[in-house]
């Protein structure tokens, strides 16, 4: 004969693992995060592993990006960021800065190719000013092309850092400010929002990091305040459609309160 307290706790290990079975399917659309963000972090070490250049860990990062960007949208995910450049990133060696860069060109030349068949609106965040004026040229080409789009918005983040944002937004309120379109009351939580690049779209419910590390890395700052954090251990290259599955699985079952009880 069972004991109450043996009881209780069969009960309390059933529910938990039930819990864990939890598989993608079980979960209902309400259940989904509406924006992931995506720190691709990890693709040197993955390079050196293999005894290659950094660079070449960036050409498997962006393979991996392009996969993980049509799992999102075949997951019925709203928006998913994906961090590309930071503003830090310019400290690099010049050779992996031009790497990146250039796949970055590879990519917008290949979907704006692809463009008509795919249902992504692509949006990029980030400060343009420091870009070459042809990378600049098919972003503003991308984001056109692809704005009635209804299916997944894709930003990627380019030269973006959490900090240089919340700077350039700080400056344009007071600019508004002192041309007297503003006053100071008005400065509201949902000014500072519309000022961000990412304006007009929800806040990141969930941000994976690959690659072991456990940091925000200027990612997002203001938009995260209440995201969910998925830290895994494995490095971007490396990263699977079953790893952006396991990461959702998490989140949905976090218990997410918002400073509430
Ligand atoms: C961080 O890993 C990664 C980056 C700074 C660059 C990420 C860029 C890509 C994945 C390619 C972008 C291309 C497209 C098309 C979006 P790390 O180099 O810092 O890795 P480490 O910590 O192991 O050195």
């Amino acid at each position: 004969m069972c004991s109450p307290v043996s009881y209780k706790v069969g009960v309390v290990l059933a529910w938990f693992r039930k819990k864990n079975a939890l598989t993608l399917a079980d979960l209902t659309p309400d259940m989904l995060p509406s924006h992931i963000g995506f720190i691709m972090d990890g693709n040197g070490r993955w390079a050196k592993k293999r005894g290659l250049a950094r660079t070449m860990g960036h050409v498997a990062g962006a393979k991996v990006f392009r996969k993980i960007v049509k799992a999102c949208e075949a997951r019925g995910i709203r928006s998913a960021t994906f961090y590309a450049f930071s503003t830090e990133n310019w400290k690099r060696p010049q050779e992996e800065v031009d790497a990146i860069m250039n796949l970055l060109r590879d990519y917008l030349k290949e979907s704006l190719a692809d463009f008509k068949s795919e249902n992504i609106r692509t949006k990029f965040i980030g400060d343009r000013a420091p870009l070459a004026a042809d990378i600049v040229a098919l972003i503003e080409e991308a984001e056109a092309e692809t704005a009635h789009k209804t299916g997944l918005t894709l930003n990627i983040a380019l030269n973006y850092g959490g900090r240089h944002e919340l700077v350039l937004a700080a400056r344009d309120l007071a600019r508004q400010v002192l041309d007297g379109k503003l006053s100071p009351q008005d400065i509201t939580e949902q000014r500072i929002s519309d000022a961000l690049d990412t304006v007009g779209q929800p806040d990141p419910d969930l941000i994976v990091r690959p690659s072991g590390e456990f940091r925000t890395s200027n990612f997002l700052l203001w938009q995260s305040a209440y995201a969910e954090y998925v830290f895994m251990d494995v490095l971007w290259p490396d990263f699977t459609e079953e790893h952006l599955d396991r990461a959702i699985l998490q989140y949905a079952q976090r218990n997410r309160r918002f400073g509430g009880v």
